[in-house]
């Protein structure tokens, strides 16, 4: 017998959106993490692959995308900028970070200094080819550089100016209470954390203090750096470079042992379990949206996929009156 393959037509995948704190932005509950453009997951990326990924995010609905200054010397900024040369630069949020000079490949500098991130700022634009930036967020930086006031003040300047929508913050540990609690008094609207199926600290402090101030989360490596998507197995290794050939591999053993336990135990038969790991990220109440990182047009459509698992019941669920 001869079964039709009847192609799944792409609305029933869009996926569903979310207020980002108390911002006005509708932010797709999935978004694209562009570290792997900045080419230190193993591949180099040219202009028209990123094109071809981005172009099948947009038709996918969404409309979220992190990068950041250091993911090469500005790189992945660029590859986007030139993605959204040929597209409408409002209907994509980019959110991009602040705070690393990128010298080579995993190797980069802290430079939280006012002066130095506005000419930081400059770069981005450029490099992004617009004149803003909807989310700046403080890129994993001390707790030292990130209490200098004058800092804020200068950063300010450029919301009143226009060049920046909203500024956040990317916490570099998870258990950075101090820099998530001063988050409203600073001015920024959003916390970018790790948070995965494997990684639940921040459901402890930071989500509380999240939820208390109305900010957004963005999670972050959603997929334990893609351990988490089920197709690596115990003993697996990575290419010289491939930024998980840096990690712990006792670590990493552990990590894909305790996979391989849920996925037995937690995920249902038959699901692709990146797609459930990122739903898993998205019920929690706290969560905005995911950045899984991308390095495919499949990777997008089954990431994206992920939000027909999710109900639209989510205090930050966008409503069509917004
Ligand atoms: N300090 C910070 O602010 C900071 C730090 C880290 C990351 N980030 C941001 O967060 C984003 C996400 O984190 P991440 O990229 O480190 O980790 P991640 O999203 O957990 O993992 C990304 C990797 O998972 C694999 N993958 C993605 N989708 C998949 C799918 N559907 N099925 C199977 N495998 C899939 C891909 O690698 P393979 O196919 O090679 O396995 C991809 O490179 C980054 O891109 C970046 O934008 C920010």
């Amino acid at each position: 017998m001869i079964v039709d393959i009847i192609p799944i037509r792409r609305e029933e995948w869009q996926v569903k959106y979310r207020r980002l704190g108390k911002t006005d932005m509708k932010v797709s509950v999935i978004g694209v993490g562009t570290w792997q453009f900045g080419g230190e997951w193993g591949k180099s990326f040219a202009q028209e692959e990123v094109n071809r990924i981005l172009g099948r995010a947009k038709e996918q609905g969404i409309n979220l995308l992190d990068t950041a200054e250091c993911y090469g010397d500005h790189l992945s900024e660029e590859l986007i900028g030139g993605y959204l040369a040929q597209d409408r630069r409002e209907d994509w949020i980019v959110a991009t970070k602040f705070g690393h000079h990128f010298h080579e490949k995993f190797s980069r500098t802290d430079v939280f200094t006012p002066d130095d991130v506005l000419k930081q700022l400059e770069a981005s634009l450029k490099a992004l080819r617009t004149d803003y930036v909807d989310l700046y967020q403080f890129h994993s930086g001390p707790d030292a550089v990130f209490d200098n006031d004058a800092l804020w003040t200068a950063l300010d300047k450029q919301v009143q100016a226009g060049k920046i929508r909203h500024l956040g913050i990317s916490i570099g540990s998870n258990k950075n209470i101090h820099q998530t609690s001063a988050a409203s008094r600073i001015g920024a609207s959003a916390i970018q954390v790790v948070y995965n199926r494997l990684e639940r600290e921040p459901e402890s402090e930071v989500f509380p203090s999240c939820q208390e101030q109305d900010l957004g989360v963005l999670a972050r490596v959603p997929l334990a750096s893609g351990y988490l998507s089920g197709k690596y197995k115990p003993g697996a290794t990575f290419g010289a470079g491939d930024v998980r050939h840096r990690h712990d591999p006792a670590a990493v053993e552990r990590k894909l042992k305790e996979v391989e336990s849920i996925q037995a135990n937690e995920v249902p038969t038959g699901m692709d379990m990146a797609k459930w790991a990122l739903a898993w990220c998205l019920k929690h109440n706290a969560v905005t949206a995911v950045i899984p990182g991308c390095k495919n047009e499949e990777q997008v459509d089954a990431n994206a996929a992920a939000a027909e698992l999710l109900s639209d019941n989510h205090p930050q669920a966008w409503k069509p009156a917004e």
